[in-house]
C-alpha cells in the first residue's frame, strides 16, 4: 500500500490539531478585552460587508455554517489558517528585520527532532525515492560574523509530498532533524529533494478549493528554524527555481529571497543558503 492511497485529510488535520494543541496552545498570551473587542469588530464587520455588497443568500449562509462545521470535524484549521492567513502575520511580525527572510511555518513543524552534527544525513527509510540533496550553508550575524553552534532544524516533504507524523507508515522522524553548526556556523544536510505538495483534497480545505475552481499545490520547498543564542529564531521555507507553483503558491509563501541555487554534482544535486540572524 502507498502512502497515497491511506493518507486522508481527516488523519493529517487530527495530527496538526493535536500537535498545535501540545506545542503553542500553553503559550498563547492573554489579550485585553479592548483589543478583542476591536479585532473581532472588523473582521465581523468585514463579513456584514461582503454580505450586504453581494446579497449573500440564505442558501449561502446555510452552506457557510456547514463548511465551518465540517472544517473543525475534519481538524482542518490549522490547515486552513496555515495556508490562507500565517503569511500575512508573519509579514507583520517580522517586517522591521534585517537578517534572512522568513516565511509561513505552517502545520507540519514537530519539535525536539533527532540531534545531528554539523555534517549530518537526516533519517530515511530503505531505498526512499528522490535525488538526492546536498544542502549546506552557513549562519552569521547581520555583519556577517560566524555564529558557532547555531542550529539549523529542517524538516520536508517526501518524494510524494507527504511529511512524517502527519501521513500514515512513515516512520516518525523522516526527513527531519535538528543540526548543531560547526566553530565557523556551517552545516552540510545530506537529504532528497522534496516533492511539491498538495494540501489535501478530500476534506473541507480541498472541498473550498475546488468549490472555487482554485488548485491545491504549494511548491516543493524545505522548512526551517534556524536559531542561536542572543539571536532572533528565523522561520523560513526554500524553493526550487523552475517550479511551476513558485508563482501561484497557494500559501502565498514564496519570496524571491527564499529561491536556492540547485547545481548538479555527481550522483544528485547541491545547494548553497546561508542565514543572517538579527541581534535579539
Ligand atoms: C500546509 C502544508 C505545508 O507543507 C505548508 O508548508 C504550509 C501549509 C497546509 O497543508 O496547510
Ligand atoms: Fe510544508
Amino acid at each position: 500500500m502507498t502512502t497515497e492511497t491511506t493518507a486522508t485529510a481527516a488523519a493529517s488535520g487530527a495530527k496538526a490539531t493535536e500537535r498545535f494543541a501540545a506545542d503553542k496552545l500553553a503559550n498563547v498570551a492573554d489579550t485585553p478585552p479592548e483589543r478583542v473587542s476591536m479585532l473581532a469588530r472588523e473582521v465581523l464587520d468585514g463579513i456584514h460587508a461582503t454580505i450586504r455588497k453581494h446579497g449573500v443568500t440564505y442558501d449561502e449562509y446555510n452552506a457557510l455554517k456547514s463548511w465551518l462545521i465540517n472544517v473543525g470535524q475534519d481538524g482542518e484549521w490549522p490547515l486552513f489558517l496555515d495556508v490562507w492567513v500565517e503569511h500575512v502575520v508573519e509579514e507583520v511580525a517580522n517586517e522591521s528585520r534585517q537578517g534572512s527572510k522568513g516565511t509561513i511555518e505552517g502545520p507540519y513543524y514537530v519539535p525536539n527532532a533527532p540531534e545531528l552534527g554539523s555534517e549530518a544525513t537526516l533519517p530515511t527509510r530503505d531505498g526512499e525515492k528522490g535525488t538526492p540533496l546536498l544542502f549546506q550553508g552557513q549562519v552569521t550575524d547581520t555583519d556577517g560574523t560566524p555564529l558557532a553552534g547555531a542550529k539549523v532544524e529542517i524538516w520536508h516533504a517526501d518524494d510524494e509530498g507527504y511529511y512524517s507524523q502527519f501521513a500514515p507508515g512513515i516512520p516518525e522522524w523522516n526527513l527531519r532533524g535538528t543540526v548543531t553548526c560547526d566553530g565557523e556556523g556551517r552545516f552540510w544536510i545530506h537529504t532528497l529533494r522534496p516533492a511539491p505538495y498538495q494540501i489535501p483534497t478530500d476534506g473541507s480545505c480541498g472541498k473550498l478549493i475546488s468549490a472555487a475552481g482554485w488548485h491545491a499545490w504549494r511548491p516543493a520547498h524545505v522548512h526551517l528554524k534556524v536559531s542561536a543564542d542572543g539571536y532572533q529564531l528565523v522561520t523560513t521555507q526554500l524553493y526550487f527555481p523552475g517550479d511551476p507553483h513558485n508563482e501561484d503558491d497557494i500559501a502565498s509563501a514564496v519570496k524571491p529571497e527564499l529561491m536556492l541555487d540547485p547545481r548538479q554534482v555527481d550522483g544528485g544535486e547541491q545547494v548553497t543558503y546561508d542565514f543572517a540572524l538579527d541581534r535579539a
